[in-house]
């Protein structure tokens, strides 16, 4: 039986992720701060929990490390926050995500690698904000910019025989996340769309899944103009969210 280990599994797409890969019979080892918000969501015989901080380099080493050898494991946990004022930079608010997104997944690949299958795959969720710097995502967009890198030498540095690496850029998912964003966002999905679209990404072994399409693209033909362009554009897009 097939068996996948999910951070941030509590929650929005981890969880949707977690009650799919069951529903496929697959094994679940569910990731999340708190055993009892786990519990509540995720239950039963092919359900197991881990319990741990990401920012807890330790506390993420040992609870991974009882844990049986998995197929696949899906770094998702994380958080966002946005700058409110980038004159009055807040250098606190900046550590918390970075730490958390970027450091805390980093302790996550340490404690998880030595756990998946040979022949296994390492997945780290990122986001299509790191196609173009978008307002007020200083901090969001830098932690996130690291998990791309850190995803695309991880593919370079490991065998890929022995571990596969995918990096996943989500655009906007209707989730506990995104609900309490105070501006449009565009092409949201559901976060059972985005577990399809992960799913079918990791099932045919892909290196980068994005979704959805029309609003990657949209992003790419962006990250392609001339960057004085892209910063006027940018400038009206915010005194438009104003
Ligand atoms: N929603 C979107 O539009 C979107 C778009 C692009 C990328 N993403 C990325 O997708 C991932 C999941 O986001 P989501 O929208 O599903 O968010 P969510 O509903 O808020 O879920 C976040 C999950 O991460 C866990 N988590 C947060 N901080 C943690 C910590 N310090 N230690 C352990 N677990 C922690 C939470 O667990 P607890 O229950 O313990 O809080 C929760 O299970 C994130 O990495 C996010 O950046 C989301």
């Amino acid at each position: 039986m097939n068996r996948v280990l999910i951070t941030g599994a509590s929650s929005g797409i981890g969880l949707q992720l977690a009650q799919d890969y069951l529903f496929e019979g697959w094994q679940v080892v569910a990731c999340g701060r708190s055993h009892d918000k786990l519990a509540q969501v995720l239950s039963g015989e092919r359900v197991e929990y881990g319990v741990f901080d990401i920012n807890d380099r330790d506390a993420a080493a040992g609870a991974l490390s009882e844990v049986a050898p998995v197929d696949l494991a899906i770094l998702n946990a994380g958080t966002c926050e946005y700058v409110n004022d980038a004159h009055a930079f807040d250098a606190e608010l900046f550590e918390r995500v970075v730490q958390a997104n970027l450091i805390g997944t980093g302790n996550c690949v340490a404690a998880v690698l030595p756990r998946i299958k040979t022949g296994g795959r390492l997945a780290l969720v990122s986001s299509s904000v790191t196609f173009v710097p978008l307002t007020r995502a200083e901090a969001y967009g830098a932690s996130k910019a690291g998990v791309d890198y850190l995803a695309r030498t991880l593919a370079v540095d490991l065998n890929a025989a022995r571990v596969a690496v995918s990096l996943i850029r989500p655009g906007f998912v209707d989730t506990p996340l995104t609900r309490k964003n105070d501006f449009p966002m565009p092409g949201r999905v559901s976060p059972e769309q985005a577990s399809r679209a992960i799913r079918r990404g990791l099932a045919r072994g892909r290196s980068e899944i994005t979704f959805p399409t029309g609003f990657i693209a949209t992003l790419r033909l962006l990250s392609w103009l001339p960057h004085g362009l892209w910063l006027s554009l940018a400038r009206r897009m915010k005194k438009e969210q104003a």
